[in-house]
């Protein structure tokens, strides 16, 4: 089984968050990627000047195919083995499997202050494991990564939104026992897209003259 580790995401890693952003929206069934969803706006708003969210990364700390392995003991005592590495250090082996390590996962959040009670709030955006991947609480450690920094900013609450027919997700979010707002406290989403909002300012200045 793949091992894995979580750790902050860095700007390097926009490309494939970019890549697996994608895989999430069709698997939500959003439209994704746009002329304000690229590669750049991630780099900008995640690492940018002017922060919208902060990211959290899973990466497979497996060595990959082709780079150093440390031969076993019979390896390295096989006289036909031409490629004995034994005695390259472990940090060295370790780092080109770092090098080439590729990302399985990803969370995506926000912080924002709730007046109605719990003050400092983690939003949660997206969340999001490959395919192949799943079902290996590698989701179950990215929320736990959420809570610690959750906790570690005095948030009272990690909030987030959920489609009712995505039921996988559902069931997750019930394993970790997690509250449904809309059927326990009757809380509904709601949103206006951007031509929601310029009208509204279209309006408002129509109506200002
Ligand atoms: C939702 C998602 C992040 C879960 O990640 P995951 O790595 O598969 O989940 P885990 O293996 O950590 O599962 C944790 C628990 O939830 C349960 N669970 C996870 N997916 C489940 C499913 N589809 N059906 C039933 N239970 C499920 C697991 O059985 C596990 O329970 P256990 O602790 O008793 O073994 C992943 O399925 C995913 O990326 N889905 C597509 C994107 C998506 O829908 N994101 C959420 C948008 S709201």
């Amino acid at each position: 089984m793949a091992t894995f580790k979580i750790r902050p995401a860095a700007v390097e890693d926009c490309e494939e968050i970019f890549r697996m952003s994608e895989e999430l929206n069709i698997d939500e069934k959003l439209p994704g990627s746009s002329e304000y969803v690229t590669v750049e706006s991630l780099k900008q708003g995640g690492f940018g000047d002017e922060k919208f969210f902060h990211a959290i990364v899973v990466e497979t700390i497996e060595p990959a195919d082709g780079l150093p392995k440390k031969n076993t003991e019979e390896e390295s005592t096989n006289q036909n083995c031409s490629t004995d590495n034994s005695t390259l250090p472990d940090s060295l082996v370790e780092k080109a499997a770092n090098q080439r390590s590729r990302l399985l996962g990803y969370a995506t959040y926000s912080f924002c202050f709730g007046t109605y009670g719990p003050g400092r709030v983690l939003f949660l955006q997206d969340i999001y494991v490959e395919k192949e991947h799943r079902r290996k609480d590698i989701g179950k450690a990215l929320f736990i990564e959420l809570a610690k920094i959750a906790l570690s900013k005095r948030c009272q609450e990690v909030n987030w939104h959920a489609f009712s027919w995505n039921s996988g997700a559902v069931e997750f979010y019930k394993k970790l026992r997690a509250t449904n707002a809309t059927t326990k406290i009757n809380l509904h989403s709601f949103f206006m897209d951007y031509k929601d909002i310029s009208r509204l300012v279209t309006e408002s200045k129509e109506a200002d003259q």
